[in-house]
């Protein structure tokens, strides 16, 4: 069981070009063991708003898609900024989404949650809401470790190197490879989106 792979899929809550989430994702899988492969989930960007007449004339494609990628992952992992001390709309929205398949997949999911935000508190509120969309949606979200990045316009600046030494592990981050895409209809998306 050590030794399988686990396939887990990752999902940004910012659409921006320069998120400071991306960052944090895309550094995640030079900190993950040899057996998780993390992957970015398909993109919600461009679903329509929720609305139940939409979905009775069928649910969108791109919604379906990201909605089979959760379901065929082992698990996924939310890197959301906080806005208004809540959850982004555009995620609230795709998880509205997502919530309306048939079966839907989220029921039983591993999942955790990661956010870097302005504030002092990291994105915290954000979690709690989000925290309680996966509640509703029988979701096993972690408890521990809370992942929280506060003040991160600060901290993605790059600081003065000190030494030769922190001059090289500072050009050597991963933060700037983009994870690779889970479908291939994500992919041209996840290449315009990352710095
Ligand atoms: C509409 C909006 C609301 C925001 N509300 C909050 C907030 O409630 N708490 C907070 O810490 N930062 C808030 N911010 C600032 C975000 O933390 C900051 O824009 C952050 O860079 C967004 O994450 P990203 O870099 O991944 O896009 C807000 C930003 C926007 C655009």
């Amino acid at each position: 069981m050590a030794d399988k792979t686990l396939n887990v899929i990752c999902i940004c809550g910012s659409l921006r070009r320069g998120s400071y989430n991306r960052m944090v994702m895309n550094a995640l899988p030079g900190l993950a063991p040899a057996n998780l492969k993390l992957t970015e989930a398909p993109p919600f960007a461009d679903f329509p708003l929720y609305n139940a007449d939409v979905q009775d004339k069928g649910i969108p494609p791109a919604v379906l898609t990201l909605a089979e990628a959760v379901r065929a992952a082992d698990g996924v992992i939310f890197n959301s900024p906080e806005y208004n001390f809540s959850m982004p709309g555009g995620l609230k929205n795709a998880i509205d989404w997502v919530s309306r398949v048939p079966n839907q997949p989220f029921a039983g999911k591993p999942v955790a949650l990661q956010s870097a935000a302005n504030g002092t508190l990291g994105g915290g509120r954000m979690q709690y809401d989000l925290r309680r969309s996966m509640i509703f949606l029988d979701a096993m979200t972690l408890n521990k470790p809370e992942i929280l990045s506060a003040i991160a316009r600060k901290r993605s600046m790059p600081r003065p190197a000190r030494s030769p030494i922190s001059r090289r592990s500072a050009s050597s981050s991963s933060s700037s490879k983009p994870l690779p895409s889970s479908s291939s209809a994500s992919a041209a998306s996840t290449e315009q989106r990352a710095e």
